[in-house]
């Protein structure tokens, strides 16, 4: 019996691509689709590239239609909508991926700081699982509900874990480059991410301000088991989608050779479907951009390690990682209609 699924957000970047991905998932039916539109609307007429290819109509979120027609939702709604209906979600004993951030970061007094604004259920942060699949699978797989990790954290911890939990590097902070393209911002309208202002230029933004800084330091210290602190800029590149994180960390001793933490890389990865180590190639966003793939690559120069990796957002970054934590959840194949 397919799974009855439901999207908070469909028409949203993440939110489409959801859908994208669930139109073609042969476990699940796509019963309602959600956004604040003030008229039921066939989702075609809302997005385009959705014409006479469904004809699910998309309505203004209400909770107990919700409830009533779905088993299994996905929330792709900004952060602090989240934890509005979250409450109610998993009182109905609901599934729920949560894509936004409301539910990722362990501390609420953390989340007050980065989002600036007051955690309105900090009594579900606890029951939320941190939903980055290749290092959570096991709690993942008993799971009602999950907090799907940020896009630059996804770039960031995939690419340092198998040297962070290993305990290979220096105590000192971790330097991460990031480049993200403009699908990474949401569809919301901003002067500064018009197309004549992002063409043709690049630069950075919230230089070691960013909101995923907690994120991407709250995970890391998990895996290594003491605080690791990172030094983090993000910058944004004139395409529309992926992101790449180039990382810089110092390693304790002499004791690696490229060859030598290429393998470490593929044993740590070994049974990941969605992660390649390239050792052949530098990693690149035409690689990744529309799958759900995490590309690496990793070198050594005396004991400078650089690693380097490539996302689409809105895939591994959000919707795809999003599907896989269903799959693992539901017990299906975690490939399943992402490959
Ligand atoms: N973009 C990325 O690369 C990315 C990656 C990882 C995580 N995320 C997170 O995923 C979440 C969604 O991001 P996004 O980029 O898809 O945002 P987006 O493009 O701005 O879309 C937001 C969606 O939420 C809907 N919405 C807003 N308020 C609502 C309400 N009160 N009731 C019902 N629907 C409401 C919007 O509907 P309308 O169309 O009617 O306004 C729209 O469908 C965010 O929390 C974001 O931080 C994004």
């Amino acid at each position: 019996m397919p799974v009855n699924v439901s999207i908070i957000g469909a028409t949203g970047y993440t939110g489409q691509q959801l859908l994208e991905i669930l139109l073609a998932h042969p476990k699940v039916t796509v019963t309602a689709l959600y956004s604040t539109t003030d008229e039921p609307k066939p989702i075609s007429e809302l997005v385009s590239r959705f014409y006479q290819r469904t004809s699910l109509v998309c309505q203004k979120l209400n909770i107990s239609d919700v409830i009533s027609r779905s088993d299994f939702i996905f929330l792709a709604l900004p952060h602090t909508q989240a934890m509005e209906i979250v409450p109610q979600l998993l009182a109905a004993n609901k599934y729920v991926v949560d894509l936004s951030a409301d539910y990722r970061l362990n501390n609420p007094k953390t989340y007050q700081l980065a989002y600036g604004l007051g955690h309105k259920d900090p009594a579900n942060i606890k029951k939320a699982i941190y939903g980055l699949c290749e290092l959570y699978r096991l709690k993942i797989q008993n799971a009602k509900f999950v907090a799907n990790p940020g896009c630059y954290p996804t770039a960031a911890v995939l690419g340092l874990a198998p040297l962070v939990a290993t305990d290979s590097l220096e105590d000192e902070p971790i330097i991460i480059d990031a480049k993200s393209g403009t699908s990474g911002a949401g569809k919301k309208l901003a002067p500064e991410m018009l197309f004549t202002e992002i063409d043709e230029d690049f630069h950075a933004y919230k230089v070691n301000s960013h909101q995923h800084i907690p994120e991407i330091e709250q995970e890391l210290t998990k895996l290594a088991g003491k605080k690791i602190p990172i030094t983090f800029v993000p910058h944004l590149l004139p395409v529309k989608r992926g992101i790449l994180s180039t990382m810089y960390v110092r390693l304790k001793t002499k004791s690696y050779t490229t060859p030598k933490l290429i393998s470490l890389y593929k044993k740590f990865y070994q049974k990941e479907p969605f992660i390649r180590i390239r050792d052949n190639k530098q990693v690149c966003l035409k690689d990744v951009c529309y799958t759900n793939f995490c590309d690496i690559s990793v070198q050594v120069f005396d004991r400078t390690v650089i690693v380097i990796t490539a996302i689409d957002n809105l895939i591994k970054g959000a919707s795809g990682q999003a599907v896989q934590n269903m799959n693992i959840m539901l017990g299906y194949p975690q490939t399943t209609g992402l490959l």
